[in-house]
């Protein structure tokens, strides 16, 4: 007897068919049991009628808990007022372990509850759409780049040297001696689209934020784009083109998923390039108007990037920021010194930065100049230097966030849902 998953369960209409999965719910009227299954694919209700079995594995079904993990095998049949538009019969089925107690029940539950109870609390219908758009996002990103020509080359984990400032470090024993979890892979990217034009690399990066807020994570996965000779404005269409590639593809796939978490659907479909530009100068003067205190010069807070990007259907790219609050390696405006040749792109909806990038200084000088205005030592730094010497280039790349952009397609208000285990400034378990 075929095993078939529940989103096939179309293709077997009338046919006997195996099942497996987790008890979702159940509920029993004396001669009838009314059995949902998941498996991970969907959910199907599954009926069975006392007279068809024996009376004790009758009473076994009935005493099933939430979560109880079966095999089921019976008949597929089409019926209108079942959830997904087919039952199963139950003929025959098999417990293979039977769960009392499950601890997240229909009720509603404290977020510290659920946090602690991840592993479970991922069964969820509500987190299971949001892993599945996840998911579907970080396919797009692949393919975006691998249809593109880009060549992935990953990039290492344990690093010698710090990518985005050292206040966010996490230290590490390597042997004898000390190293650093990666906090982009910015910089190796930069070697090897010397080796091939054009790379990305995709893999979980981590900071040490010690502030708790709801866009920050101490681990999360970024995909970064590099491209040898590219300028600034290329490196904002190929962003733009990510986002609006990642869109349709997650509004054509995973639909069922955003109406599960009654995502307003219109809002995404709002969006068409071109974005909006706008330069770090203009920025400033729309949040002051706004009666933001930032002046010229100074980082947006979160509360700047929320009234920056509230104000626009689609997101807003924000360029030429000053080079003092950006990082050592950003490549100057050659028309103006004091601002960077560098790009935010802030998600609408008030969701803030989801990528960061730009164009790197490609001189020696230059660069060996910013690493000491940074504190930065020179030494772990060698090899990157090399990439001056030998045949440097003009470059430019960028960084997106995967957890910031699942919380924006989805509209959640915390990363935390974003990804599978979160690592929060609190939490490590489970
Ligand atoms: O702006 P960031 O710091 O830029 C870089 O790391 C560059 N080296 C990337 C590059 O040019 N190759 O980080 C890039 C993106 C942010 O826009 C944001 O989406 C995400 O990474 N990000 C975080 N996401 C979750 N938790 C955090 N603590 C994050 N920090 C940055
Ligand atoms: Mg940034």
């Amino acid at each position: 007897m075929p095993v078939v998953y529940v989103e096939q369960i179309g293709e077997w209409e009338g046919k006997e068919v195996t099942l497996r999965g987790w008890v979702y719910n159940r509920r029993s009227s004396g001669k009838l049991q009314f059995l949902l299954l998941r498996d991970g694919t969907g959910v199907i209700q599954c009926v069975a009628f006392k007279g068809n079995f024996p009376a004790e594995e009758f009473a076994l079904l009935d005493g099933l808990g939430q979560e109880s993990s079966l095999e089921v095998q019976g008949t597929v049949r089409r019926d209108s007022r079942s959830p997904g538009g087919f039952e199963v019969d139950i003929a025959r089925f098999r417990v293979f372990q039977a769960a009392e107690n499950y601890p997240i029940t229909p009720k509603e539950h404290g977020t510290a509850f659920l946090m602690e109870n991840r592993h479970l609390w991922l069964r969820s219908a509500r987190q299971h759409a949001i892993l599945k758009i996840r998911h579907e996002v970080i396919r797009a990103c692949r393919d975006y780049f691998d249809d593109r020509g880009f060549t992935l080359v990953d990039t290492p984990i344990f690093t010698p040297n710090a990518c985005e400032g050292t206040t966010t470090l996490f230290e590490t024993r390597y042997f004898d001696q000390t190293a650093y979890l990666s906090q982009s892979g910015q910089l190796y990217n930069e070697a090897t689209a010397a080796a091939f034009g054009k790379v990305y690399c995709f893999g979980p990066t981590f900071r040490a934020e010690k502030s708790k807020t709801r866009r920050h994570l101490m681990e999360f996965w970024m995909v970064e784009p590099e491209v040898a000779f590219a300028t600034l404005e290329e490196t904002m269409e190929l962003a733009e083109g990510l986002i609006c590639f990642i869109l349709e593809r997650v509004l054509s796939r995973r639909r069922a998923q955003l109406d599960v978490l009654e995502r307003d659907i219109g809002a995404l479909e709002r969006i068409v390039p071109p974005f909006p530009r706008i330069s770090y100068d203009e920025a400033v003067k729309l949040l002051q108007a706004s009666g933001s205190a930032i002046e010229w010069g100074g980082d947006f807070g979160g509360g700047d990037e929320t009234m920056l990007s509230e104000r626009y259907d689609a997101p807003v790219m924000v360029h030429r920021y000053p080079g003092a609050v950006k990082a050592f390696y950003m490549q100057p405006d050659p028309e103006r010194a004091e601002v960077a040749l560098c790009v935010d792109m802030l998600a609408p909806e008030g969701y803030g930065e989801i990528i960061g990038g730009g164009a790197r200084i490609h001189d020696s000088d230059l660069l060996l100049e910013r690493l000491a205005e940074h504190g930065l030592p020179p030494e772990p730094f060698g090899w990157y230097l090399d990439l001056r010497k030998y045949g440097s280039v003009p470059h430019a790349g960028f960084g997106m966030g995967i957890e910031r952009v699942v919380a924006w397609i989805c509209r959640l208000t915390h990363l935390r849902e974003t990804i599978a285990f979160p690592r929060t400034l609190y939490r490590i378990y489970p």
